[in-house]
């Protein structure tokens, strides 16, 4: 890739599509703000430095401001609506220029129902969105809708049990493994980038580790990785934690604990025992973890996690729409029944449980190992508002407000180390000849503004967003350019920086 330095010994003025003037540049990898121009060309980034001499397209003013790498939503659960609704406002709103599909055991492909999709996998959409039973057609489907942003996907656990198994209550039997596998193996070949699992929930809890170790033996091979929503985030937690471990050193991979999370009035402040046992890990192999930045996690209604102490908003009940924002203890007290009761009779439902400690979740968010992931539940009629508002909320509640965090280490976290982690190359960092996912934000400003009472509400402060050298956001608005892509895995790790 030639630079524009190249360029400028050159006798014509050097050209480009668009140039940010005057910004101050955090560049992804945890390094001091600079202020610089940035000239992209294409797809990419062509030069940085100052007071860059180039004919361009068009010129942006971004005096005052901060431009950063596109965020990287490493946790979501957007694997249907990049295609079902490719505009991704949620996302692309915050600043947000990559999703990363697949996690928590679900997928959408490679997936061929039976019948309606089992929890949690009821999450992505209903039966008629369940429309890949290849990857490959995954990825066809992803580059013919042209989303805002890229997406690269993870394989679930539970999606590839239910293409293969009558029932989701027991261990899967050898052979049973091995057709798992076998599209696994398919998948990576078409650029996954892993395997998740979701061993808390009841449709993979019967799982066994070997049964995980069978089936991940195959990613090192392809330099994958596996993200796993723990099987315990309460009581047994350390041990969830040691079996994923176990998981990533037998099959020699990178292992990924997804909304890492001390959940459960009984298990406030044991994040420095849970954080303690990552870095004991990291000592010798490779772990990290994402996090949402948020004091209440949401998924579907769960009667283990029903604990009346708890404040438990229904966000979703096939059963009675119309007692999505209610409390569980409101509707029980209606019906004059227990939560429990109650919760029966809304399943299949959905639930935000108010269940975390506001100082276990900041001392995971600025945990060295930690990456920013939503989380977000885009199918819900009242979402959690971390689906609107987790990028700005970091930026602007707990770097600029709490000060819990430097501007240029969030950043890293949302940026380069993600893109490191999940091998994906040329993306996360300002360089010459990295795609120029971007993001113009002013640090002063920037805040979400999505509540409880108000989720669906776009963040503040978001300038301009660019994925792939297209301007896709500006002013609180989308341009209507999409410029997202499928991005498959790099292949090997080779050329990736890492900097924790
Ligand atoms: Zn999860
Ligand atoms: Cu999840």
């Amino acid at each position: 890739m030639r630079g524009l330095s190249c360029y400028i010994f050159e006798k014509s003025m050097p050209v480009c599509d668009t140039l940010i003037r005057g910004a101050r540049v955090i560049d992804g990898s945890g390094g001091e703000p600079r202020v610089a121009d940035v000239a992209v060309a294409g797809d990419q980034i062509i030069a940085i430095g100052a007071d860059l001499d180039c004919v361009a397209g068009e010129v942006v003013d971004g005096s005052g401001m901060v431009l950063a790498p596109g965020f990287i939503d490493v946790h979501t659960h957007d694997d249907t609506n990049v295609i079902r609704t490719p505009e991704m406002l949620p996302k692309l709103s915050q600043g947000v220029t990559t999703v990363i599909v697949g996690n928590c055991g679900i997928s959408a492909a490679p997936v061929k129902l039976k019948g309606a999709p089992p929890d949690p996998m009821n999450l992505l959409g209903d039966a008629s969105v369940f429309r890949y039973p290849t990857f490959a057609k995954y990825v066809a489907a992803i580059e013919a809708a042209r989303p805002a942003v890229n997406v690269a996907a993870l394989v679930g656990h539970t999606a590839l049990r239910n293409n293969h198994m009558d029932w989701l209550d027991r261990a899967a039997t050898a052979s049973e493994i091995e057709a798992m596998r076998g599209q696994l193996v398919e998948a990576l070949d078409r650029g996954a980038l892993g395997l998740s699992t979701g061993l808390a929930y009841l449709s993979a809890s019967s799982a066994t580790t070997d049964e995980v170790i069978a089936l991940a033996e195959p990613l090192a091979r392809a330099a994958g990785l596996y993200t796993t929503h723990l099987r315990s985030e309460t009581a047994t937690i350390l041990e969830a934690m040691s079996e994923a471990f176990r998981i990533g050193r037998e099959c020699a991979v990178p292992v990924v604990i997804s909304h890492l999370k001390c959940a459960g009035l009984d298990n406030w402040g044991r994040s420095g025992e849970v954080l303690e046992a990552l870095d004991a890990a990291r000592g010798s192999q490779p772990v990290s973890c994402d996090c949402y930045p948020y004091a209440a996690g949401s998924s579907t209604l769960d009667l283990r996690q029903v604990d009346e102490r708890v404040e438990i908003r229904i966000t979703w009940s096939e059963s009675h729409p119309e007692m999505a924002g209610r409390t569980l203890a409101e509707i029980a007290r209606d019906l004059q029944i227990g939560q429990i009761e109650a919760a029966k009779r809304l399943r299949p439902a959905g639930a935000i449980y108010h269940s975390i400690s506001e100082e276990d979740m900041r001392r995971i968010l600025r945990h060295p190992a930690t990456m920013i992931g939503s989380d977000g539940l885009p199918n819900d009629p009242r979402p959690h508002p971390r689906l609107w508002g987790t990028f700005p909320r970091v930026l602007g509640r707990y770097c600029r407000e709490e000060g819990l965090l430097p501007l240029r280490e969030a950043i890293h976290k949302m940026t380069g180390m993600p893109a490191a982690r999940f091998a994906l190359s040329g993306r996360g960092l300002i360089r010459d000849g990295y795609h120029a996912d971007l993001v113009l934000f002013d640090e002063e400003t920037i805040r979400d503004t999505a509540t409880y009472a108000d989720p669906v509400s776009a963040a503040e402060g978001i300038a301009a967003v660019w994925v792939n050298g297209v301007l896709s956001y500006r002013d609180r608005a989308p341009t209507g350019e999409r410029g997202g892509r499928f991005l498959p895995r790099s292949s090997g790790r080779q050329g990736i920086e890492e900097r924790t």
